[in-house]
Order: C-alpha cells, then structure tokens, then sequence
C-alpha cells in the first residue's frame, strides 16, 4: 500500500504539461489515471469483463478502457467544446491549416497525428497503423478504393497519396458534419480530384457503387466503420459481385474493440487469404490488429 501511495504521488508529479492553454482538465485526468493505473496493476485486469454486448456486437472491454475513454477523451472533450464553443474536428482542422503545407499530404497528415498525439486524441488511425496502411496499398497499387468510416479523413489520405496515377478512393461518412470536415482536410492536402466523400451509409454506398461511381470491380477495401457492420458490409460487397481475384480488403480494429464475426470470416472461409497484424493501442494500452485478407475467387 505504501509503495502504491508513493507510486501515485509520483504519477501526479510527473504528469506531463503539453496542452499550452487548457491542459488543466487533461492533467488532472491524467493523473488520477496513472494512480488507477498504479494501484490496480498490484493484480492485473481484476477489472476485465469478457464478451460484454454493447451496441448488439460482442466486444472486449474492460473497466479500464471506459475510465480512459470518459476521463482521457470524453471529459477534456467536454470541457474543450464548452470551452471554444467548437469540436475537437473543427479545432484539429484550424490546427493544421495553421501548421501545415497546403498541397502537401504528407505534411497534412503529419499535421493531423501531431494534433492527435500532443493534443487532443481522437478515433482517427494511429501512426504505425497508417504506416501500414500506407505500405499495403503501395504494394497492392490499385486503381479503384472504398473506404468505409472516413472520419476527418486520415486514412483516406493515407491511401490516397500511395494511389498510383489515375487512381481513386470513394469514402463515406455518416457523419455530415465530420464529412465536410474531411473534405476541407483533403482539399487542403490537393487530393481533392483523387477522393470523393460520400455523406450515405455504407452499406446504402455499396450499392450505388455501380450505377453512380461506375465501379466495376474494387482492387482495395478498408473497413473501418462501426465494427458489427464489417461482416454485413463484407457480404454485401460479394453479393453485388464488386471484388475480383486479388482484390485486398484491410481492416482495422479487429480485435479491440473488436469485429469477431468479420474476423472468423476471413480467417477461416477459403474465399480469403488473411494475415493479422498486431498493434497496442496507444492511450488504453490494450491490444488490437488489423488485418488484411486477399480475396482468392473469381466470382
Ligand atoms: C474509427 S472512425 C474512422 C477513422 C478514419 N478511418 C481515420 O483513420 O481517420 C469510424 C467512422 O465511421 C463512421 N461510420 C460508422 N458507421 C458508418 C456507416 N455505416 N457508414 C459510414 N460511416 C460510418 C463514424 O461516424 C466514424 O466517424
């Protein structure tokens, strides 16, 4: 106990001060986090609920992600919005059109995770995740993108800028004020002839991919909207035969929060070759992958 007590006070004194003008909140958080942290460590995931049903898909979650997720995310977020009278997308947005090259994707994105590393974290792919990203479309080089769960649009940039020439991604976002955040982001970066973002429920995207985006077949997917909807929307793709052989569908999140459906799919179904790549997810701590299945069938 006392050496809990000392760890703890320890925590608070050294909490980091980053956030210039409204850090307050955010330290105070963070530090009665590292003493949580500090005193429930003494026995690991005491706290840890298996399987709970939450918004009807079965996920992993523990105490410990809620209690980051409200004191870490939440409650700054709170206090910011209330504060500025605007949202983390719109300040993320100002940040970078204040800091970034015009043009430029790279310097955009390196604008937007610096945003979300020293600033304020927010649901968009972390860096090393990107990295892959951007490493997998290079490899795969394709000419026609969907992406699902577009968000202020760091992925889509991500892939985007790997497109070779001629290449393109359609995105959605069901969001309709997260979507125009995106498309001033990618406007900004001058990706704006490369990506197109839809404001329409991915699955209502899915099927109008034919007749209003002239798409054919897909040459790469990324899932990364609401997780119990991977394993319908991947269906539905099949159905309305819009992937070909060697088509490659990546995923993120797949393990935490989690898309087990979608995961046994491709990891067990014979219309796919799957690999998972394991990430720890900054912030929670806690482990999750992504995974990239290529699609193995002509029809
Ligand atoms: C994890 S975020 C996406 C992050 C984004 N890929 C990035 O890296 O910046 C998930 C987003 O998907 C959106 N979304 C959830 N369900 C959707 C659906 N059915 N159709 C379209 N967008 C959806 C949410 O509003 C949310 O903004």
């Amino acid at each position: 106990m006392t050496k809990h007590t000392y760890v703890c006070a320890r925590t608070v004194l050294e909490t980091p001060s980053s956030f210039e003008d409204n850090m307050t909140m955010n330290q105070f958080c963070l530090a009665i986090l590292k003493c949580y942290n500090a005193w429930t460590d003494a026995p690991p995931n005491v706290f840890f609920f298996a399987s709970q049903k939450i918004m009807s898909f079965r996920a992993y979650v523990s105490v410990k992600v809620v209690y980051t997720a409200i004191t870490q995310v939440a409650f700054p977020r709170f206090w910011r919005n209330w504060w500025y009278w605007n949202t983390t997308e719109d300040r993320l947005l100002t940040y970078v059109k204040k800091t970034a090259t015009e043009g430029e994707p790279a310097s955009v994105l390196a604008a937007v995770e610096k945003y979300n590393r020293d600033y304020e974290w927010t649901i968009m792919l972390e860096p090393d995740k990107t990295k892959k990203l951007e490493e997998v479309v290079k490899e795969a080089s394709p000419e026609v993108c969907l992406e699902m769960g577009c968000y202020i649009g760091c992925s889509a940039l991500a892939i985007g800028a790997q497109l070779p020439p001629g290449g393109r991604l359609i995105t959605t976002e069901i969001d309709p004020r997260i979507a125009d955040i995106a498309r001033q982001l990618i406007s900004f970066a001058g990706l704006d002839q490369v990506i197109t973002v839809c404001t329409v429920k991915a699955e209502d995207l899915i099927q109008a991919l034919r007749s209003d985006y002239s798409v054919d077949k897909l040459d790469f997917v990324f899932l990364d909207h609401f997780k119990q909807l991977y394993h319908p929307d991947l269906k539905r793709l099949e159905a309305n035969h819009l992937l070909r052989k060697g088509t490659v569908v990546m995923a993120d999140n797949t393990v935490m929060p989690g898309a087990p459906d979608f995961l046994e799919y491709v990891e067990t179904s014979d219309k796919y070759k799957t690999e998972r790549f394991e990430f720890t997810m900054p912030v929670f701590n806690e482990l999750d992958a992504m995974t990239v299945s290529v699609y193995t069938k002509d029809y």
